[in-house]
């Protein structure tokens, strides 16, 4: 997704711009480019490609300047080119603008600026703005004024950081329904669509709402309501995210490192107060109904989630994906609780805003500090697990599991469907957890990477699971495309003799998540399913625990994990599957932290 960054300083900045959106990177991007204002000058440079590339014809690092604008852009409206790219210049050359989201009545605003004469150099929405700025400017030759005077006639969602040769000490910044926080610094500011565009230089930051407009000047900054003008005091947050959290610390992709965060994040996890985790589990018992959803990953940790309320708290919670959650009828007495890395997410943001209009209440488990999501629900969890670069989600989706995990384990509680005892010995598995993840990262990690080199060409996979170990199936074949393009698909064990059991063939592979053989009739029906493509010549490889001396004599290569918790185990086999993927694209060479086509944060519908 596109990202935005300005720096408003007393020296040379064009280094630390340019570092600035190297860090936003990881949302997903095609093109990108700076703007600064040089001795009274806009100079601009962008163009298409990856940051290395740009700036190797470009030359974006040696900009001068000490205030500047700057864009990553995931294209939408026009395709990737160097005019598309952003920032973009009024017909002046006074204004220069980055812009995220979409002005949804551009094509008007074109057609009328076209009428009168306007010579448009891309396709993209954004540049209606920026030559609405020249107009309104030449009307009130007050910047503060042309800008709002522009902003009133634009609809839909944004974030937009402008600057002018009119104005060369401040950077003029809006907000509405896509993300936009400040960062200040010791004489110097900072605006980025996500913390990560300045948490390099700085950790405290302001989180701007929906119809906030701040001029932003090195030393001050004032916020006011785009409305009536009115000034806005804000909250200065300190973000205790650690830099070096943020950096790949010398593993080679981000996924394997965030991989590696995993004991660390469940920490982070169990050190949620109880509180916090029993106010969910009181909204849930509250509400008449309640809806679990999240959309790709996080709808898997929702299908996930739905096995342990059942199982722990004899509660059923359906799981939707919200690019699918409009067919839900929601009354008020309801209840939501999504589930968001980045809280930006659009199909899971336009859901809870339609539970919310309808009376529901709304909860959420959150990694990113005053993302949207976090801010407009009733509850909020942040589950702390630090930046989350790779575009796809591991730590992350891990500890949103673990979170779960004790909610359910909490409304077990509340529900008297587990005893206190039952609570305190399954409380022990879950604290014991951390050491278990360390454990097998250690110990697994060369098996797993065998098997996944040996399997690399593999082009179609079943992942196939039961009960609780059947969302960690699809979890995991979602990883599995992500990241090596190759095809893989999460079913029940159970489902494949009603249909899929035809394609059963040597070349076929299947992947099993095998549950502990304690968990009797999910094992029998997990291995009763492994029996079947056997015996018919397909592969067979398992995820399995030690000892498991039935499973063993099936499969034809198997990941064997030590024995834990039933709790625990099919957290144990996702962080398994995600490593098998990250060994498989690597064999593969393929670009495992930022795959082709998708994006960190999905903030268009
Ligand atoms: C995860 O690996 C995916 N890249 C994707 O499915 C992601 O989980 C989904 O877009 C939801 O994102 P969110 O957690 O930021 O809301």
């Amino acid at each position: 997704m596109c990202g935005i960054s300005g720096i408003v300083h007393s020296e040379n900045i064009g280094r630390n711009l340019f570092n600035s959106i190297r860090n936003l990177e990881y949302r997903g991007y095609d093109s990108c480019g700076m703007a600064m204002l040089q001795q009274g000058e806009l100079d601009l440079r962008k163009n298409v490609g990856g940051i290395d590339e740009v700036n190797a014809i470009e030359k974006l690092d040696q900009m001068q300047g000490s205030i500047g604008i700057a864009h990553t852009r995931w294209a939408t409206h026009g395709g990737v080119t160097q005019e598309n790219a952003h920032p973009h210049l009024s017909p002046d050359r006074k204004f220069v603008i980055v812009h995220n989201g979409i002005i949804s009545n551009y094509q008007e605003l074109r057609e009328r600026l076209l009428s009168q004469g306007v010579v448009f150099e891309s396709l993209t929405d954004t540049e209606v703005f920026v030559n609405l700025l020249e107009e309104s400017y030449s009307k009130y030759n007050d910047l503060e004024k042309a800008f709002l005077a522009a902003l009133g006639e634009i609809k839909g969602s944004f974030s937009i950081v402008m600057l002018s040769s009119h104005d060369p000490d401040h950077l003029y910044c809006v907000k509405k329904e896509s993300p936009l926080l400040l960062g200040l610094g010791e004489g110097c500011n900072y605006v980025g669509s996500d913390l990560n565009a300045f948490l390099e230089y700085t950790r405290k930051a302001i989180v701007l709402d929906d119809g906030e407009y701040v001029v932003l000047g090195r030393n001050e900054y004032q916020i006011r309501k785009v409305e009536n003008g009115e000034l806005v005091e804000k909250k200065v947050l300190h973000i205790d995210w650690d830099v070096e959290t943020s950096k790949k610390g010398g593993y080679s992709h981000y996924m394997l490192k965030e991989i590696f965060d995993e004991p660390q994040t469940v920490r982070q996890a169990l050190k949620i107060p109880r509180e916090q985790i029993s106010g969910f589990a009181e909204m849930l018992t509250d509400a008449t109904h309640a809806y679990l959803m999240g959309v790709g990953t996080t709808y898997y940790v929702a299908n996930i989630s739905q096995y342990f309320f059942s199982t722990l708290a004899n509660q059923y919670y359906p799981a939707l994906s919200s690019d699918e959650f409009s067919v839900v009828r929601i009354e008020s007495g309801d209840m939501v609780l999504a589930l968001s890395q980045s809280g930006e997410t659009y199909d899971t943001k336009t859901s809870l805003e339609y539970a919310k209009t309808h009376g529901a209440k709304t909860a959420a488990v959150v990694n990113v500090m005053g993302s949207a999501i976090s801010m407009m629900v009733d509850q909020v969890i942040m589950q702390g697990s630090g930046p989350e670069i790779c575009v796809v989600s591991t730590k992350a989706a891990l500890a949103q599991t673990f979170i779960m995990l004790r909610v359910a384990l909490e409304l077990g509680l509340m529900r008297k469907q587990i005893t206190q005892k039952d609570y305190q010995t399954h409380q022990q598995d879950l604290e014991s957890f951390p050491q278990m993840v360390e454990q097998i990262l250690n110990e697994q990690s060369g098996f797993v990477r065998n098997i996944a080199r040996a399997t690399s060409h593999v082009e179609h996979w079943l992942f196939l699971g039961c009960g609780v170990y059947y969302p960690v199936a699809m979890e995991s074949a979602l990883k599995m495309k992500e990241i090596t393009y190759q095809h893989a698909e999460g079913m029940p064990a159970g489902f494949l003799k009603h249909g899929t059991l035809s394609m059963v063939e040597p070349a076929l592979h299947t992947l099993f998540f095998v549950p502990l053989p304690e968990q009797k009739v999910l094992h029998d029906r997990t291995l009763n399913a492994m029996e079947q493509v056997k015996t018919r010549g397909g592969t067979v490889i398992a995820i399995m625990f030690q000892g498991d001396e039935r499973t063993l004599a099936v499969t034809n290569q198997a990941i064997q994990l030590p024995q834990m918790s039933s709790l625990c185990a099919p957290l144990a086999q996702m962080i398994m599957a995600q490593m098998f993927a990250y060994y498989a694209a690597l064999d593969l060479g393929r670009n495992i932290d930022k795959p082709r086509n998708l994006a960190k944060s999905v903030t268009v519908g």
